[in-house]
């Protein structure tokens, strides 16, 4: 269970360290940093990384239900962190030009943020454990009935989701590096 908003004020206090790097740039050089250029270049790869952690650990963790692998709700709200501050680099990686592939690529991290967040508030009305197992809780029978229907219908839309973003940003990734590296 996520007992706490913890992961969300860490998300807040990197956003704004994050920003304030940002504007630095910004400021010393009097320009927006391009996505393909050392600052813009390399708030893109440190992002997507952070999302490529967002989409794999939790689900590894998820499956290796284990003594010595530390809380589900910890690793859930690193995914969180993560997940939030990823794809905010990520967007300060565009430029704030959207064209073509790389704008449906940012579309879907706006969706797939968007559709975690609503996650977050299903998943924390099911009452768990610290290990992320439900429990008899507050919840009457048919409120928690509903929740969990609610809950594995956000699945079967959140990790398709997932899937669309990570095939879409390889294809992103491969032809800036192809057209906008190799080829200058
Ligand atoms: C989910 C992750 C990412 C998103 C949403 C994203 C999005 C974008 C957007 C919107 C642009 C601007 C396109 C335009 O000019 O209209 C861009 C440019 C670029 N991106 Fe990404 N990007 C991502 C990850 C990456 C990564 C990991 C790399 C490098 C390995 C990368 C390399 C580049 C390069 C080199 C450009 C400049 C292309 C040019 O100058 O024409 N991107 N990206
Ligand atoms: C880059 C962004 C993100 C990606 C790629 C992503 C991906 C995923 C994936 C693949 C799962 C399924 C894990 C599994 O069942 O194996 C998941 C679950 C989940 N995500 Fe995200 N996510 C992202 C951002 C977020 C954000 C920002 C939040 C909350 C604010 C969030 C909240 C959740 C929750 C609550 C679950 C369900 C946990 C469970 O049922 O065990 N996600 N996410």
């Amino acid at each position: 269970m996520l007992r706490s908003n913890a992961e969300l004020w860490w998300a807040f206090f990197a956003g704004i360290f994050i920003t304030i790097a940002y504007g630095a740039v910004v400021f010393y050089t009097r320009e927006i940093p391009a996505a393909g250029e050392l600052f813009g270049h390399g708030i893109g790869i440190l992002g997507f990384t952070l999302m490529l952690m967002t989409e794999i650990l939790y689900s590894i963790r998820k499956r290796v239900r284990g003594a010595g692998w530390g809380r589900m709700a910890i690793w859930l709200q690193f995914h969180i962190f993560t997940g939030l501050v990823g794809p905010y680099m990520v967007l300060l990686h565009t430029s704030w030009k959207f064209n073509g592939l790389a704008g449906v690529v940012t579309l879907l991290t706006i969706i797939i943020v968007f559709s975690g967040i609503i996650g977050r508030y299903i998943y924390t009305r099911i009452p768990r454990t610290l290990d992320g197992l439900e429990i008899e809780g507050t919840l009457s029978e048919a409120a928690l009935r509903q929740a969990r229907r609610f809950m594995s219908l956000w699945h079967t839309v959140h990790i398709p989701i997932g899937m669309a973003l990570f095939i879409s940003a390889f294809a992103h990734i491969g032809g800036a590096i192809y057209y906008a590296t190799l080829l200058k």
